[in-house]
């Protein structure tokens, strides 16, 4: 692994480069908004589409306006009460930003992250980050500087700030329309934001996925991901032991794990699941096994962007 301080970080970037950086969701793979080479660096290490936007990373909600066209009331009281931290906001773009950043809509993507290590990477470059998650295209997010390297070895540097403390991407909030719409959610639940907006959120619109976690596809380690009932997941594991199978758990804890199985049991506890669950998902694939079995976890509420997640893991199309 090539683990590099904040300053060299910010030269390699300031020299056109990339580089993977820690936010408190997941590694982002930084490059300078502004430059467009460097941007397209991020959409071939990825091997990412040019249609599926990034989104730009800024010290502060000051810094939106050089990004957005507008920052209307309902950004500003999201910003006050959630930022820093693991929240997105989509806004009209303005004029001059890169198509390139935006895929080609009308609308840019902004969050001030919490991690410490992001923002004084953020000022040291003086200007906005591109950060998609630091993973290939439609593969698990990465948690920690090991997953990075796991992802591009020695070909990205790493800055290094640790595991990262929420571990699912950002909730991705589109204020760009008549409606707010909740587009991909996350630790920041749905009812924390109406509450702050005074008003329901919409759903993600139909059409072209403009949000590429919103590919059924996305987030899918290697293995085969099933979600099963807690109380049923030990009778299928051993179904399909004695059918040959070699099987993974994970799950929360309130299981019986049949013997010979491949497990990773995590505490009831929303926060810890979302924190360890990319890391386990990675984990058990390393396992190859011929299913993970997964606990299904409620789908609503606070728990809902775990929820997401694991059923994208599941989807059989990649
Ligand atoms: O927590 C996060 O958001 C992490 C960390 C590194 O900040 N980043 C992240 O980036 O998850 P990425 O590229 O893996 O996912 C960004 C999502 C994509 O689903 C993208 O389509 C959506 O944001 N997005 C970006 N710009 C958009 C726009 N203008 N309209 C709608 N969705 C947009
Ligand atoms: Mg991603």
């Amino acid at each position: 692994m090539r683990p590099v301080p904040v300053g060299v970080a910010a030269e390699i970037l300031a020299r056109g480069g990339v580089v993977a950086f820690p936010t408190e969701t997941v590694y982002g793979l930084g490059a300078i908004a502004a430059d467009d080479a460097a941007v397209r660096r991020v959409f071939a290490i990825k091997g990412r589409p040019a249609s599926h936007p990034l989104i730009v990373h800024v010290a502060d909600a000051d810094a939106v306006a050089r990004f957005a066209a507008a920052v209307p009331e309902a950004a500003r009281r999201l910003a006050d009460r959630f930022w820093p931290g693991p929240l997105t906001l989509v806004l009209r773009r303005r004029a001059d930003v890169s198509m390139l950043i935006t895929g080609g809509q009308d609308t840019v993507a902004v969050r001030v992250p919490s991690h410490p290590v992001a923002l004084s990477l953020i000022k040291a470059c003086g200007d906005g980050l591109v950060g998609p998650s630091a993973n290939r295209f439609g593969c698990v997010s990465p948690t920690t500087p090991d997953h990075v390297f796991h992802e591009f070895g020695d070909g990205v540097p790493v800055v290094d700030g640790g595991p990262c403390r929420v571990g699912i991407e950002s909730t991705i909030i589109d204020l760009s329309g008549a409606r707010a719409r909740l587009l991909r959610p996350g630790i920041i639940d749905a009812r924390a934001i109406e509450e702050i907006l005074g008003e329901e959120l919409a759903g993600p619109a139909g059409g072209a996925p403009r949000v590429p976690g919103s590919l059924a596809s996305h987030y899918a380690p290697h293995t085969p991901v099933r979600l099963w009932p807690a109380a049923e997941l030990a009778l299928e594991a051993q179904r399909r032991m004695a059918r040959g199978e070699k099987v993974a758990i994970l799950a929360t804890g309130r299981v019986v794990v049949p013997p010979g199985c491949l497990c990773y049991l995590l505490p009831r506890e929303r926060d810890t699941v979302a924190q360890q669950l990319y890391g386990a998902l990675r984990l058990l694939d390393e396992g190859h096994c011929d299913v993970i079995l997964a606990e299904a976890l409620p789908d609503a509420g606070e728990w809902a962007g775990i929820h997401d997640r694991l059923r994208r893991a599941c989807a059989e199309a990649r």
